[in-house]
């Protein structure tokens, strides 16, 4: 199967982007054909600092390589560095729907906001879907919120299909783990949107101090608690090993035990757990040369892919110049 998946750039990297949706998709990097990709097009929505832009973008990929996604076992690259995906976009953009577009939550919740959106943003599944199209990927593991830009993309391709021929292989979402909703510094779900993440790479005494400031009930040490469903332990959970887990759960149902105990535990655990891969990323942002031969040859191949589809679909709607679809 053919897995593609794509992150945008528009922050650095928190727990909740790692156990919710990175690790995933890493981990299916072993069994499946894995394309992934910076989706640096669509953060051009939201960002406006070309120099933000640029860095971001290569802190992605140094973060997503020293997270573990290996360049030999799938195709890393950026979105921009494929431009056959933005000529793919235009046509696909002439089989898609207004209404379908009107449908789509990012457009629709700004507009009921009263803020005016720009063609960019109103067409950001039309983008997406050619970056899922233009390598005939079957397989896109994503969160809840885009699943109805799979929907989108599936529909665009079969209208396409309808009006031509079978150009485009049809996409199915998987859904990613939902048990990883991964809870941030004050409860709510983690998004850097709440300024309440925790960064994977961010200054160990600065993260440190994130989690002791973690924000927990009021009850009495003495009270025992109940583990499930605290936010501490949650986060816990998700860094420990079996042994720890259980013996902190029994820590919580007998009670006497203080937050902070919790939080220092939870502190060096989360250190623990991405040792391993800070020391990776501090090695490859040592040498950038690697890190850009890494990107030019995942664009390469992706290329490769693309430029195949697109002369597919090019020759189906009667785009490809006649002396050229002749050859
Ligand atoms: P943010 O909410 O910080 O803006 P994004 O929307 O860019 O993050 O999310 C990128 C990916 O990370 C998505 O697949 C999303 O489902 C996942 N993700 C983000 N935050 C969390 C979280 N707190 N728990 C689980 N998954 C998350
Ligand atoms: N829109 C996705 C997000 O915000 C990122 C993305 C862009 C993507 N193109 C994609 C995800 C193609 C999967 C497939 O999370």
């Amino acid at each position: 199967m053919r897995v593609l998946s794509g992150i945008q750039p528009t922050g650095r990297f928190h727990w909740g982007n790692y156990f919710g949706a990175i690790r995933q998709y890493i981990d299916l990097q072993d069994e499946h054909d894995g394309y992934y990709f910076i989706a640096n097009l669509h953060a051009l929505t939201t960002i406006r600092d070309p120099e933000q832009l640029r860095s971001l973008t290569l802190d992605a990929a140094l973060d997503l390589l020293a997270l573990g996604l290996d360049p030999a076992k799938a195709i890393l690259f950026v979105q921009s560095d494929v431009p056959e995906v933005s000529q793919l976009t235009w046509i696909l953009m002439t089989c898609t729907n207004m209404g379908l577009l009107e449908r789509c939550h990012a457009y629709k919740e700004k507009k009921e906001r009263g803020i005016t959106a720009d063609a960019g943003l109103f067409t950001y599944p039309v983008l997406m879907s050619a970056d899922i199209l233009a390598y005939d990927a079957n397989w896109v593991p994503v969160g809840q919120d885009q699943v109805q830009h799979i929907e989108v993309c599936r529909d665009i391709a079969n209208s396409f299909n309808h009006h031509f021929s079978e150009a485009f292989v049809l996409p199915e979402a998987r859904l990613l783990s939902d048990a990883a909703k991964v809870p941030g510094t004050d409860g709510e779900k983690m998004s850097k949107s709440y300024d309440n993440t925790i960064g994977l790479f961010e200054d160990e005494k600065a993260s440190r101090k994130k989690i002791m400031r973690i924000q927990t009930d009021s009850r009495p040490m003495e009270d025992p608690k109940e583990p499930e469903g605290d936010h501490l332990f949650q986060l816990y959970q998700l860094m420990a090993d079996e042994a720890e887990i259980q013996e902190m759960a029994d820590t919580y149902r007998r009670g006497g035990f203080g937050y902070g105990h919790v939080k220092k535990a939870l502190a060096e655990v989360a250190e623990r757990y991405f040792a391993e891969a800070r020391e990776r990323r501090q090695r490859l942002a040592s040498d950038p040369d690697t890190l850009r031969d890494i990107l030019a040859d995942g664009a390469r191949r992706a290329r490769l892919k693309a430029a195949e589809v697109l002369d597919r679909v090019e020759q189906a709607c009667g785009i490809a110049a006649p002396a050229v679809a002749a050859k």
